[in-house]
Order: structure tokens, then sequence, then C-alpha cells
């Protein structure tokens, strides 16, 4: 199978970079990890990208050049995808244009319920029986392009904010992967 090369972009921990990754081990699974990028010094993700030896960019957002300076290095990497996995950062519209390939999200909700931030906060306020993930392409509004892949569970009386993460979480690591595999099945 071809690979197609693939662009990860983090802002924390890096679990769902840590199942991309290891899902593409798999000569079978249609993307091959080039770059990683992340717009916070800090994030654990970091890590992973270099024990795995895959080249990535810390990027200073405060720079006002700071997309022109990803869209070179993507190009650099000749990248025809890239996911966003807990990237909390807008991608502008320019971006978008610019790259013109496609570009893919994991949102801790059922969309098109709950777009942004707060996600669990709001699925316990307004009483939700079901909540989960969705993989979805990303467009010019937040959390709005076509959803891909959507994983879900019933919430229980007790769930709290903390358990319906640590609940989303787990199934976002198949989600993602699920998705990448939904978009090239028929290419
Ligand atoms: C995930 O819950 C994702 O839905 C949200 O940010 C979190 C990222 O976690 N957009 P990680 O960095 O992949 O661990």
């Amino acid at each position: 199978m071809v690979k197609r090369n693939a662009c990860i972009f983090i802002s924390g921990k890096g679990s769902n970079l840590k199942s991309l990754i290891k899902n593409s081990r798999n000569h079978n699974f249609p993307i091959s990890i080039k770059l990683i990028i992340s717009n916070n010094t800090n994030a654990k993700g970091i890590w992973l990208a270099k024990v795995n030896s895959i080249p990535y960019l810390i990027i200073n957002t405060k720079n006002r050049n700071f997309e022109n300076l990803i869209l070179n290095k993507v190009k650099k990497y000749k990248i025809s995808i890239i996911c966003l996995a807990g990237y909390m950062k807008m991608i502008s519209k320019k971006f978008i244009n610019n790259f013109g390939k496609t570009i893919v999200n994991i949102h801790p909700s059922l969309l098109p319920k709950f777009k942004g931030l707060n996600t669990f906060e709001r699925v316990l306020k307004y009483k939700e029986k079901k909540t989960g993930c969705s993989v979805h392409f990303v467009n010019k509004k937040l959390d709005n392009g076509k959803v891909i892949t959507q994983k879900s569970f019933f919430v229980e009386k007790n769930d709290s904010v903390k358990i319906l993460k640590e609940k989303t979480q787990k199934l976002e690591l198949f989600a993602y992967p699920e998705a990448i595999i939904k978009i090239y099945r028929n290419n």
C-alpha cells in the first residue's frame, strides 16, 4: 500500500498521537507520520516524536508568520493529510485554503452537539443520555465539517466531568485510526 504522508498537530499529552503512531506501524494503515507540530513547548507529546525519531516543529503562535512556517514545513515533507490531535489553536481560513488538502480533527462530543470547549460540563448540564467523540473533516467553521466516525457510550448516573473525559478519551484512541482508514478505504 502507498502510504500518505501525515502531519499531526498537538498541544498536550499526545494520547491520540501515540495511538496513530502505533497504528501507522502496520503496513496496511494508510498514513505514515512524517512530521509533528506542537504550539506548546511543554507538550508531553513531543517526547513521542523524539522516541520515535519523527521530525517535529515547535511553533510560537505569537509570531505573526507562524502559519507560513508550518506551510513551508508541510510542503517540504510532502504532507497530504493533517490530523489535529488535541491541537488547541484555531486553524485560519487562509491556512486551510493554502494547504488545500485534507485536514481532520478529533472532538470530544457527538457532533453537531457541543462544539467548542467544556463539552463534558455541557453533557452533564443538559442531562445527555449518550456522549462520545467525533472525528471530522475541518472546514472554515469551528467543529463543523463532515463527520467521518463517531463512537459513543451511555452516560451513567454517577459520571463526573473527570469520568466522562476518561471514557471519551479511551474511545478516541480507536475512533481516530478508524476514521483514517475510512477516509482512504476507496482510494
Ligand atoms: C482529546 O480529548 C481531544 O478530543 C481534544 O483534546 C484531547 C487531546 O488529548 N481535542 P491528547 O493530547 O491526544 O492526549
